[in-house]
């Protein structure tokens, strides 16, 4: 029933300048792998094919990663290396992708918009790849999906001192881990946070949120909100939180980045 998925891709990246100065954080590797390419393995696990990008200057990177390259491929045919480019070639020929630039950088609510021209009239994923997940929190979100028929976010129980870099919920439990959002504030101060249970980069949405971030002013640091256009929905009863199971790293500070490189170097290559 989810198709689709969007990935806000424009940012700047500042925080890893001056790599990102070239090139995009999407496309910083966790050992060998771009984080991108660790987002769309979960969209195509949770059955996901249609994958659209809102990127920005300096961004054809991405282009380039998710279509074939000939002439390398002709280079190492036939030797060990050619297994190194099997998971991203049938990423290429499975899914299909389209890109829309976003010209201004006012928020992610705004770069969500700018994607709708992708996505259409259909309930969709959004995948922030800097919060890089393990666990396939997509393909269980998938499945509340056809259960509930609403937006869902994913959440997560973090420190109350850092509940001012996050969207953070307050809701009633209605199921084990599945919370009715009844409020949602974009970045609170710490102690006026209705909750320590805060949003992380996987939301899927139904697409009548285009039109009420149309309607979305600016908020938090001047920025049009996600967080803001789904409370409105929630004040309607139809947003969802899913604590979900699995790890997830903060690749978008140097923190979570060097975390998710030890973890994901212990399990794939240590040894190996
Ligand atoms: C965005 C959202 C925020 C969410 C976070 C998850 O913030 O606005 O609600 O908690 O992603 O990573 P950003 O990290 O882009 O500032």
């Amino acid at each position: 029933m989810i198709k689709k998925a969007l990935f806000p891709a424009a940012g700047y990246g500042t925080r890893f300048l001056p790599a990102t100065k070239s090139v995009p954080k999407e496309m910083l590797p966790i050992v060998n792998k771009p984080l991108i390419h660790y987002g769309i393995k979960e969209c195509m696990n949770a059955g996901i094919f249609e994958i659209g990008f809102v990127t920005g200057r300096s961004k054809r990177a991405i282009e380039d990663y998710l279509d074939h390259n000939p002439e390398l491929e002709f280079q190492i045919e036939g030797s060990s290396k050619e297994k190194l480019l099997e998971e991203v070639n049938e990423m290429i020929d499975k899914c299909t992708f389209t890109y829309v630039r976003q010209k201004k950088m006012l928020g992610l609510g705004h770069a969500v918009l700018t994607g709708e021209p992708l996505i259409g009239d259909n309930p969709f994923a959004v995948v922030l790849a800097d919060d890089l997940c393990e666990g396939d929190i997509l393909s269980q979100m998938v499945k509340l999906y056809k259960k509930y028929k609403c937006s869902i976010v994913a959440i997560e129980e973090v420190p109350k001192n850092e509940v001012n870099k996050y969207g953070v919920i307050k809701g009633k439990e209605i199921d084990n881990g599945v919370f009715m959002v009844e409020d949602m504030v974009e970045k609170p101060e710490v102690n006026k946070a209705p909750s320590n249970l805060a949003i992380i980069g996987r939301y899927i949405l139904t697409p009548d949120i285009f039109d009420l971030l149309k309607e979305t002013k600016p908020g938090k640091g001047g920025e049009i909100q996600l967080t803001d256009a789904l409370l409105k929905q929630a004040k309607d009863g139809m947003v969802i939180a899913y604590k979900f199971k699995g790890k997830r790293f903060d690749c978008g500070s140097v923190d979570g980045f060097i975390k998710a490189t030890n973890y994901f170097y212990e399990k794939d290559f240590k040894g190996k």
